[in-house]
């Protein structure tokens, strides 16, 4: 496995490695869901990029970048050990240089949930993948359905832009008592991590519902509400039924339709979601 941090080395041997090529953007702290995505470009591709870079731009004045976990060193052996051809490492420098001042903005999809949460948040994030995309180009590119809304986000960026490249989804991978795998779990003590099995039994308590025939948006959002209130330490920020592609929320629900939410325990915010089907 190789590593490398300027741009211009980057894409000399990118040049070299076989296609098609699989890439896999982080923040590193990586745990089994970044790995379960590079396990699924293996599956689908000759060679595998990830990137490692926590970036500035998607973090508030308020939020937790400098606090942000990080640990290289075992990074690299996880990836290693998963079989990555290539890590590229960028610094803040490197992506921000002086004078930066071009951003991509997805207007209307970046608006609701996380982005009414986070102000300019998806704006760091669809101009920092646009230039992780321009720099790797790479055939397909890999995200989690834990960020569902940063999923809708690049699938609009990359129609509406243009890149040559196909969006795979993996599939949230949880611990055994339901808690999506997040490097901010890290911030939780055992007592909150507990608690935190909230936001996956509130998800499947609205799931239920739907497949025993509920359809009204405003009823589902209510279970999840009810249940998050129901945990001490926890406190609901916002619950949502809404339109997996434009986010909107919905009054009548139907298959495919997204229950997400945003929750804190404790200072910690942890988002969490699920698209609903009626098979039981
Ligand atoms: P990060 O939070 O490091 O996540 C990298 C990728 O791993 C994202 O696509 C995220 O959805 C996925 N992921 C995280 N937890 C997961 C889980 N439990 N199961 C499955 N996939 C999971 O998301 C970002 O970084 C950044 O916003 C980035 C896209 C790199 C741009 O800076």
């Amino acid at each position: 496995m190789q590593t490398v941090e300027e741009i211009t080395e980057l894409r000399q041997l990118r040049a070299q490695l076989a296609g098609p090529l699989g890439f896999v953007p982080t923040m590193g702290y990586l745990h089994a869901g970044h790995i379960s995505l590079v396990e699924l470009a293996k599956r689908d591709c000759a060679s595998v990029v990830v990137s490692i870079f926590v970036n500035p731009t998607q973090f508030g004045p308020s939020e937790d970048l400098a606090a942000y976990p990080r640990d290289i060193p075992a990074d690299l052996k996880l990836l290693a050990a998963a079989g990555v051809d290539l890590v590229w490492l960028p610094t803040p420098e490197i992506m921000y240089p002086p004078g930066f001042q071009t951003w991509v903005e997805v207007e209307q999809v970046s608006q609701p949930l996380e982005g009414a949460q986070r102000a300019g948040h998806f704006r760091g994030v669809s101009t920092v993948v646009a230039k992780l995309f321009n720099a790797v180009t790479p055939d397909k590119a890999y995200f989690g359905q834990k960020d569902a809304q940063q999923v809708a986000v690049i699938q609009q960026m990359v129609r509406d832009l243009n890149f040559p490249l196909e969006i795979v989804v993996g599939a949230t991978q949880r611990e055994a008592e339901g808690l999506a795998m997040s490097s901010r779990n890290s911030y939780l003590s055992a007592e909150q991590r507990q608690a935190a099995t909230v936001l996956y039994r509130a998800l499947n308590a609205a799931r239920e519902a739907y497949v025993a025939g509920e359809r009204s948006g405003n009823r589902l959002r209510a279970i999840m509400r009810e249940t998050i209130a129901a945990e001490p330490l926890a406190e609901a920020q916002y619950v949502s039924c809404a339109d997996r592609a434009s986010l909107e929320e919905l009054d009548e629900i139907t298959d495919g339709a997204l229950l997400s939410m945003a929750v804190y325990v404790g200072k910690t915010r942890l988002i969490d979601n699920l698209i609903l089907t009626s098979e039981k």
